[in-house]
């Protein structure tokens, strides 16, 4: 099957648009590259960007859950794939550039892999992503059965590791990984809802407001221990207009897929309601 059509095998308009989204970055640091614009080392900047695209479309194929259960879009449950497959490619080409950063010398990467625990890290989580895309297949889904629900949900494991390998390498700047770990906080306790109980507004606002105070302890408590900073001057900081501040971050976007849903929830309270007078 071809990904721009649907499993009937229609060509999908949604499917083209977020295959075009999903290209775009490469084609981005492509151009870059070829026009000298990645820098003093364009190998490590390409190496950079293409690691953080990937982390991101990570981040968005997790988030259709919530998106899904929020807004009850489930047409987005036929791209979750498509994004996750591209995370991989993406990882593989962020693994590929850093061989070539390191002029292909594959026992260098080899023992680097082994030496580095950052890299290490990052290792496991492409190989557990690699074994999910390709499982990720119709006759997969239909061979492991119940199992394949299983497998599946270690991307939140592998999730975790590919956050905690942005953190280590990300040294003193550590705002985008801090908010991705935050985000992750939020899309687990989206994840671990139960079943029966209806992720309602009130619940979305709750694990949202929940998440963002996580990740300002979080951030708090990483400062007092890494650098001594007073814990009480970090949080402070959250309130003090000074750039992008991750628990704000998070409360943003668990507050956008809350506005969302309320707005859907009105919307089919509005359409049931003229359908039934
Ligand atoms: C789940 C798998 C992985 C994810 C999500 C991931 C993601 C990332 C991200 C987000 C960055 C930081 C970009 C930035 O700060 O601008 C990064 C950096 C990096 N990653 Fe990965 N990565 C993964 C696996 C790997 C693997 C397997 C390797 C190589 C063996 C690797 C090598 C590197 C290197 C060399 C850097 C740059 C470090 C520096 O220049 O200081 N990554 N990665």
């Amino acid at each position: 099957m071809v990904p721009w059509r649907d499993r009937a095998g229609r060509l999908s308009w949604l499917r083209m648009a977020v295959l075009a989204a999903l290209a775009a970055p490469a084609a981005w640091v492509a151009w870059k590259y070829a026009n000298g614009m990645l820098g003093a080392r364009p190998a490590n900047a390409a190496v950079r960007e293409v690691g953080l695209w990937m982390i991101r479309f990570l981040f968005i194929a997790l988030a259709v859950t919530p998106l899904r259960e929020g807004l009850g879009w489930t047409r987005l449950l036929d791209v979750r794939r498509m994004i996750g497959v591209a995370a991989f490619v993406y990882g593989f080409a962020h693994i590929t550039l850093y061989a070539a950063q390191e002029s292909w010398k594959l026992g260098f990467v080899a023992a680097e892999i082994v030496r580095r625990i950052y890299l290490t890290i990052g290792f496991v989580g492409l190989v557990g992503l690699m074994v999910l895309a390709v499982t990720s297949t119709d006759g997969w889904q239909r061979r492991l059965r119940a199992n394949w629900g299983r497998l599946h949900r270690t991307v939140y494991a592998i999730a975790i590791l590919a956050v905690v390998h942005f953190f280590i390498q990300s040294k003193a700047q550590v705002s985008e990984p801090i908010f991705m770990m935050g985000l992750l906080v939020w899309l687990l306790a989206v994840r671990a809802w139960p079943r029966r109980a209806r992720l309602g507004g009130v619940a979305l606002a709750l694990l949202g407001a929940g998440a963002a105070v996580l990740t300002a302890l979080g951030e708090a408590g990483w400062y007092a221990f890494r650098l001594g900073v007073s814990p009480l001057m970090v949080l402070e900081a959250n309130f003090r207009a000074q750039g992008f501040r991750p628990a704000w971050g998070v409360l943003i976007a668990a507050g956008i897929v809350l506005v969302l849903a309320l707005v859907n929830t009105g919307w089919r309270r509005f359409r049931a309601a003229r359908a039934a007078a």
